[in-house]
């Protein structure tokens, strides 16, 4: 294997150490951050997840509540805790799980949440902000791998980065984010012909297609730093989980890729907590 490969968990610790010191120094002048998770209806793999950022936040010394609302919550119950949660001054990062149950609108939902308290990046106004360069709230998973590539001293200022992938939560910012560093930055997605071809000439490949190790060696020009966001049940395999990228042929190509799992994945939870704490400080004036 050719590849040195990015070790996210220990980036995310490091980055959570980093975050629960900042927690403790605020809390020593009665500041603490809140974070409020919503999860509605009842799927198994989005209950894990919103159990997790509580937990994280809760032993990084936040404050932190989560709300289970049932499958059959209408919008306007939804749209009235949201409201709430804008208004609780002990809340500062509201997260509303997506994908939502069919026929509430969850754009709607993220237009509702204020965007100061917007820890997911996605209300409209932040989505801008970061599209204009400005400094705001940035997805997690996106924000999360530009944390990734500068611990590893890579810097996109320059790369021709390939992002692979158009959605709202990972490609769309993951593209603003590299272009923001100065990238030269190419979106494929799932009707770009040549993608292959387009692949091979990144010098950073961002894999968010969701397709089980769909990029595999011969996508990947040699030497290249391949970041692979996909989380993708094997199936057959009980809780066996693997990327976007076939890792084992395109180790043998990068120079620098993330494993699935244990690299992208952890980085997503501590972005969160950054961008909760984030939030309460710019509410705080800090
Ligand atoms: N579902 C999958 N990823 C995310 C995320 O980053 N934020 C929210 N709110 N829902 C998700």
């Amino acid at each position: 294997m050719a590849a040195q490969v990015i070790d996210g968990k220990l980036i995310a610790q490091q980055v959570k150490d980093e975050l629960r010191a900042e927690t403790a120094r605020l809390a020593a002048q009665g500041k603490v951050a809140g974070l409020a998770v919503v999860l509605v209806g009842d799927d198994p793999a989005s209950a894990v997840y919103v159990t997790s950022k509580e937990k994280t936040a809760r032993e990084l010394g936040m404050h932190s509540v989560q709300h289970r609302l049932p499958v059959s919550t209408t919008q306007a119950e939804l749209a009235a805790l949201v409201d709430q949660l804008n208004a609780d001054e002990h809340i500062h990062g509201i997260l509303v799980q997506s994908p939502l149950p069919a026929g509430l609108d969850q754009d709607a939902i993220f237009r509702r949440i204020l965007p100061a308290k917007d820890v997911d990046g996605f209300h409209p106004e932040n989505v801008g902000r970061l599209w204009q360069g400005h400094d705001t709230l940035v997805a997690c998973t996106p924000a999360g791998v530009m944390v990734l590539l500068a611990h590893m001293g890579v810097d996109p200022a320059g790369k021709h980065a390939v992002v692979v992938g158009r959605s709202n939560i990972v490609g769309k910012p993951m593209a603003a984010l590299l272009l923001k560093a100065n990238a030269t930055v190419t979106i494929c997605h799932s009707k770009t012909p040549n993608l292959q071809e387009i692949c091979r000439q990144a010098d950073i490949l961002i894999a968010a297609v969701g397709k089980l190790e769909m990029l595999t060696g011969d996508y990947i020009k040699p030497g290249a730093v391949v970041i692979d966001v996909g989380i993708n049940p094997v199936p057959g395999f009980k809780s066996k989980i693997r990327g976007d990228v076939h890792f084992d042929s395109a180790a043998q190509v990068a120079g620098m890729i993330t494993p699935v799992p244990g690299g992208v994945g952890p980085m997503t939870i501590a972005m969160l907590m950054a961008n909760t704490l984030k939030a309460a400080k710019a509410i705080w004036g800090e």
